[in-house]
């Protein structure tokens, strides 16, 4: 099968495009770092697209950018794709986009859902939850004289392999429709970075600090029909150590 990955330069996109290669499919990577800027690609994404079997998006952008980002990608992506006959298009999105009006990046993220379904061929969205190393993220972006202030919310990390495995599995169909993926155990943010603290030793004062209310509230936890796969975050810390 032939894949093109937005983003493939990326967390995400780099482990997918050596999953996917070792899996024996081939693989078109873009990313800005290949020769592609997504935000105003010229008929070379066309062309790269040429015979591509499906298009998985996993690109990022800084918080400031993306009402302006997702979208947008989405579109060129989903425009190039129709063009070229492209027959799927997946997009790695995040648990709860759609109960957080009050969160900036996700009410973006959420943009980038619509912008794929109404511009991109056969369309499939796989939710995840925080990866298991956010909270290692928001220690070091939030981090300033000593005190740490992390969003005191409830979440449900997930290991970015698995992720990755069941982007794959939609991929190649073995998994269809819409999914959401979250990991086997409950944690709250602000307990993961003091544990993640403790841990290495660092001389940082963890303090909590108000969430948007819907993230507060759980927006960030699975529903029902999530698949529940992965390692905890308690093993992965273990796994640290
Ligand atoms: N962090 C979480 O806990 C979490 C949870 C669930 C879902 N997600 C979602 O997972 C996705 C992937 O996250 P990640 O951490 O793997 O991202 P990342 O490591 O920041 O990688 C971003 C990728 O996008 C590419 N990119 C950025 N701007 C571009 C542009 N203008 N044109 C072309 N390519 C561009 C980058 O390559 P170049 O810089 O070379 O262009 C890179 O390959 C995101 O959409 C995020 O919302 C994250």
């Amino acid at each position: 099968m032939k894949i093109a990955i937005a983003g493939a330069t990326g967390r995400i996109g780099s482990q997918l495009t050596s999953l996917s290669r070792k899996a024996g499919h081939e693989v078109v990577e873009i990313a800005r770092e290949t020769g592609f800027d997504l935000l105003a690609p010229g008929d070379e994404l066309v062309a790269a697209l040429d015979s591509v079997d499906t298009v998985v998006d996993v690109t990022a952008c800084p918080l400031d950018q993306a009402a302006t980002f997702f979208p947008t990608v989405a579109r060129n992506i989903g425009s190039a794709a129709t063009a070229a006959g492209v027959r799927r298009s997946v997009v790695l999105s995040i648990v709860g986009v759609d109960r957080s009006p009050d969160y900036d990046y996700y009410v973006a993220k959420l943009a980038q859902e619509r912008a794929y379904r109404e511009s991109a061929p056969g369309v499939v969205v796989l939710r995840a939850t925080q990866f298991l190393d956010f909270a290692a993220q928001m220690l070091e972006w939030n981090t300033q004289d000593g005190v740490a202030r992390i969003i005191d919310v409830p979440t449900q990390p997930v290991a970015t392999g698995e992720i990755v495995r069941l982007l794959l599995e939609i991929v190649t169909g073995d998994v269809e429709g819409d999914v959401e993926l979250a990991g086997p155990t409950r944690e709250n943010l602000v307990d993961q970075v003091r544990r993640l603290v403790e841990q290495s030793g660092q001389d940082v004062r963890v303090e909590a600090v108000a969430a948007p209310e819907s993230l507060a509230q759980g927006a960030m936890l699975p529903g029902p029909d999530a698949l529940l796969r992965g390692p905890s975050f308690e093993d992965w810390l273990a796994e640290r150590a």
